[in-house]
């Protein structure tokens, strides 16, 4: 990229940018070489402007929220990365409805409704996401629960920086998907409807699934959360125990001992180790079963 252009988006920004920043440091793996830019926009008319620049300009991007469901390569992203985690991250509780932005975490979120009385988002407790990933990769528990059936309304900002709004009808919800998974739209803002319940309930229950995660789930290893989606009323998390590839291991790469769906790294690992043991996994429950695992977690750069 060329020098003018670093210099025009520091002269323009307000917000935080750097170069040939390692995307290690801003995923849950731990894992991916640098991006040429790293920006965390100031606020949402610092986004704006940052659209607009790289639009006029012919120049791609990419949006990270907490990063974690990505993988991103050895090489990084030769391109620029709009991070959001941290930033648009306002909380506003108007009865039962709840706005959050984009970058606000989700856990943090779930706990202000709990706090204000209200029901529904109690499994936001445990997805490390952004309210913005959250939204895109519809996240939730199983099949039972996910962010799409309690949001009302999600503002975007196009490639150009044009603000729009999609009411829940229109985001095409499914299980672990959105129409924001297609396009370049930046999420900057969603409306949740919340049920009224009763606090003290509402955080016990909140409770009971952070233990029942910390006993299913490898949380003490740097991860993406499951690495394929549930095929339709199996969990790939069995099929891939029962196809005996825990333990399995690609210099730091390993697949968990404790959930078969999660791969952890181990120390080191390289995009490289996890994407060959991504194919190994593949193939064993392919042969098993005859079922072809499909992927939940994205790669960088390619699209998923
Ligand atoms: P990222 O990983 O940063 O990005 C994911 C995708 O969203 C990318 O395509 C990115 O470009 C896009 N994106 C992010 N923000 C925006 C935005 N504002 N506008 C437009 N595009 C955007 N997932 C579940 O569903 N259920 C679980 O129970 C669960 N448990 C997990 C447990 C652990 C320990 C970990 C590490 C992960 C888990 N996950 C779970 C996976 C992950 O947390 C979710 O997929 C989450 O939704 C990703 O959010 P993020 O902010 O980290 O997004
Ligand atoms: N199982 C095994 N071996 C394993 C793992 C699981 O036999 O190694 C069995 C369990 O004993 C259980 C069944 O598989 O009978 C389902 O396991 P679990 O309850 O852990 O749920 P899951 O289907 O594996 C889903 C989501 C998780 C979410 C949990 C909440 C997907 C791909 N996974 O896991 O989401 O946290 O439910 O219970 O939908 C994610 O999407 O990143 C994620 C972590």
């Amino acid at each position: 990229m060329e020098q003018k252009i670093k210099s025009e988006l520091e002269a323009k920004l307000k917000g935080e940018l750097s170069f040939e920043e390692s995307l290690a440091k801003h995923t849950y793996f731990r894992i991916g070489g640098p991006a040429t830019v790293l920006i965390i926009p100031a606020d949402i008319e610092d986004l704006q402007k940052t659209l607009s620049y790289l639009h006029s300009n012919g120049l791609e991007y990419r949006v990270l929220g907490n990063g974690s469901n990505l993988l991103v390569a050895d090489e990084g992203f030769a391109g620029v990365v709009i991070k959001l985690a941290g930033s648009l991250n306002e909380i506003e509780i108007d009865g039962s409805t709840v706005r959050a932005g984009a970058g606000a975490r989700l856990p943090v979120v779930a706990r202000r409704a709990a706090k204000a009385g209200l029901a529904g988002l109690e499994f936001g407790v445990g997805i490390p996401a952004t309210v913005g990933g959250a939204t895109v990769m519809n996240a939730g528990l199983g099949a039972s629960a996910s962010v799409g059936g309690l949001i009302n309304r999600v503002e975007v900002l196009s490639a150009t920086g044009a603000k729009q709004s999609f009411e829940q009808a229109n985001c095409e919800f499914a299980y672990r998907s959105s129409r924001f998974q297609e396009g370049s739209s930046v999420i900057v803002e969603v409306e949740f409807g919340l049920t009224v319940g009763d606090s003290q309930n509402i955080e016990a229950k909140m409770k009971e699934l952070i233990n029942s995660r910390r006993q299913s789930q490898p949380l003490s290893l740097p991860n993406a959360g499951c690495i394929f989606k549930n095929p339709e009323g199996d969990s790939a998390g069995r099929l891939i125990d029962e196809a005996g590839a825990k333990g399995l291991q690609i210099g730091g790469a390993k697949v968990s001992e404790k959930h078969a769906n999660f791969i952890v790294n181990d120390g080191g690992a390289r995009a490289r180790d996890v994407l060959e043991l991504i194919d190994k996994v593949r193939s064993l429950v392919n042969r098993k079963y005859g079922i072809l695992l499909e992927l939940e977690i994205e790669f960088w750069p390619s699209r998923r």
